[in-house]
């Protein structure tokens, strides 16, 4: 069972969930984060790559640290391809560090299927070989070298989640894809399909991924593993069917593919399944939930 957590990254989109989710569970989360954490929980504002920010937490005793924190824009990776490192590497190496100074046994991380970029047959595996094709995705291939050590040389669990493309209430004002959907269904910014819109994605619902965190972090679990739906859609599919729930029939206009953009996303579940993490909100339930949220919060 566990007691308390620190949730690094707790003020963010998964992190904001996972809080609310471990306070429901009895467990008290600590949040370090540069923003003020949503929920009334002990927090504390400051960079995880300073090492002031942990100070005030030294000698106490953590069941487990879930790791979120880190720079998300994929995009603004490659225009600032140092500030990514500094948050994404060498912070996560102070997150690794803590945990061996302070006997912390389990570290749970947030990766991602841009630390693999393509491959030959399309398909993710854990066993793929990593050739990110950005900043973004090279600093979480990077971090998960780090945790690899740690594992090995000072026998701290460590879990790397590489997760799909996660969506779910309250992602208002974030960059990604279906936000970005939402907003331009409202009327409220542009919207443009890279390519042809055959590329394929796959998308997981926040609450299963919060869940999902917590599950390896009380098991001590180590290990590698791609965590999503499993069923991948084109971003036409995607596009059509946010117009279905929206009642806004969405025509965005196409541009040349981004660098740094991956061909398609199809992650296998096989070592997922064996692991027995599994998710239960499909993508229309789930689309629905969430614009459900988005016309709540614009309502006020
Ligand atoms: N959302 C997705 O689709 C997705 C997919 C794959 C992986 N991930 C990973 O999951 C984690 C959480 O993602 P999210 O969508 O909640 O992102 P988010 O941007 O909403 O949250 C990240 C949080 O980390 C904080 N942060 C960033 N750098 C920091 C630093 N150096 N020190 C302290 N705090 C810092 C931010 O203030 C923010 O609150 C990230 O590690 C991300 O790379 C997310």
């Amino acid at each position: 069972m566990l007691k308390n957590v620190i949730v690094t990254g707790g003020a963010g989109f998964i992190g904001g969930r996972v809080v609310q989710s471990l306070l429901h569970l009895g467990v008290d989360p600590v949040v370090i984060d540069h923003n003020r954490a949503q929920l009334e929980v002990e927090s504390y504002l400051g960079g995880i790559e300073d090492p002031n920010s942990w100070t005030p937490l030294e000698g106490r005793s953590f069941d487990a640290i879930i790791h979120l924190a880190a720079r998300t824009s994929v995009l603004k990776s490659v225009e600032d391809p140092h500030d990514v490192y500094l948050s994404n590497v060498a912070g996560s190496e102070c997150v690794l560090e803590f945990a061996r100074r302070n006997g912390i046994p389990s570290v749970v991380f947030a990766s991602t299927n841009a630390a693999v970029g393509n491959t030959d047959d399309g398909i993710i595996t854990e066993t793929s070989p990593l050739r990110p094709l950005t900043p973004y995705g090279s600093t979480k291939a990077a971090a998960e070298m780090l945790a690899s050590a740690y594992h090995n040389s000072y026998g701290i669990a460590t879990a790397m989640l590489r997760l799909t493309n996660v969506y779910g209430p309250t992602m208002w004002n974030k960059d990604s894809i279906i936000p970005r959907l939402f907003r331009f269904a409202r009327g409220k910014g542009s919207f443009s399909i890279y390519g042809d819109g055959e590329q394929v994605r796959d998308f997981v619902y926040v609450d299963d991924v919060a869940r999902t965190f917590i599950e390896l972090a009380e098991r001590r679990t180590t290990t590698v593993v791609s965590y999503g739906s499993g069923s991948s859609l084109s971003v036409k599919a995607l596009v059509q069917l946010t117009s279905k729930i929206s009642g806004v029939k969405l025509e965005p206009n196409h541009i040349a593919p981004q660098a740094g953009e991956m061909s398609g996303v199809t992650i296998s579940l096989q070592r997922s399944t064996e692991l027995g993490l599994t998710t239960t909100v499909d993508l229309e339930e789930g689309l629905a939930r969430t614009w459900d949220d988005f016309l709540r919060h614009e309502a006020g």
